[in-house]
């Protein structure tokens, strides 16, 4: 097995996606195994509960931290790796991270909900990472796509390392455009470089393309890229 996930969530069902396509394909030749944890099957509480208002008032409930705590420690008996909470207030999650993850054996993620964990949680935690700078209904809806990105890069899960080290962010530009049959699309044609069977040409098109594109849209991107002496070469030829 080339990398262990578990998951702990109030909605497990959420992860049932990860039965489709790639992952799935993935999950089914045991290159990653992918185990959802329901964090109310932890409760002491009678009436199952894993939620309670908040202590000086506001608005919705907050995550108690007897169930969770009580689930990181049973799956840390199977599961050793980082202890990763969607969160907020993390660090915002990008390609850079996703690749430095992809590495590990083993990875536990912890999605919040309502209006977030007991703040004591944070104690069995090692990381908190971030989609972003806006606010979802729950982690899962953050875990989903971080799992995705980093599960991907996993060797064994897509056909070729090319598909993802040519990708956007991957070598800090973003990526180049593609086109496929047909070649003339309602008067639009494909860059003729790319039908010149000219293998050269048509990596050196599609590396000024990358870099044009990311100095257009993101240039602070671009800013941080170190040109080579080839790169400022094609940029000139190619644009
Ligand atoms: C409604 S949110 C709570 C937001 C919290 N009250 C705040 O203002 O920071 C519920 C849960 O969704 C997850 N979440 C929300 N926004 C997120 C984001 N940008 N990145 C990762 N997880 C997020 C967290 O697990 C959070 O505990």
């Amino acid at each position: 097995m080339a990398i262990r996930v578990d998951i702990l969530t109030l909605f497990p069902e959420m992860f049932d996606i990860f039965n489709q396509s790639i992952i799935g394909k993935a999950k089914e030749k045991e290159i990653v195994s992918i185990n959802t944890w329901n964090i109310r099957d932890y409760t002491k509480d009678k009436h199952r509960k894993v939620d309670d208002y908040p202590y000086g008032g506001g608005a919705g409930m907050v995550m108690a931290a007897q169930p969770v705590v009580d689930c990181i420690r049973k799956v840390k008996d199977q599961n050793r790796g980082k202890i990763i909470f969607l969160g907020p207030r993390g660090k915002t999650f990008n390609q850079e991270l996703a690749k430095e993850l992809s590495t590990e054996e083993e990875l536990v993620f912890l999605c919040g909900h309502y209006e977030g964990i007991d703040e004591r949680i944070y104690k069995h935690i090692d990381m908190e990472v971030s989609l972003g700078d806006f606010v979802l209904t729950g982690g899962e809806m953050a875990c989903i796509p971080v799992v995705d990105s980093i599960l991907r890069l996993v060797p064994g899960v897509l056909a070729s390392s090319e598909s993802f080290t040519e990708e956007s962010f991957y070598s800090g530009a973003l990526e180049y455009p593609h086109y496929t049959r047909p070649a003339v699309f309602e008067g639009d044609a494909v860059p003729e470089v790319l039908m010149s069977g000219h293998h050269e040409n048509v990596r050196k098109w599609r590396r000024a393309q990358s870099l044009n594109i990311t100095r257009e849209r993101r240039p602070d991107l671009f800013e941080k890229l170190e040109l080579s002496d080839e790169d400022k070469k094609i940029l000139n030829k190619f644009i």
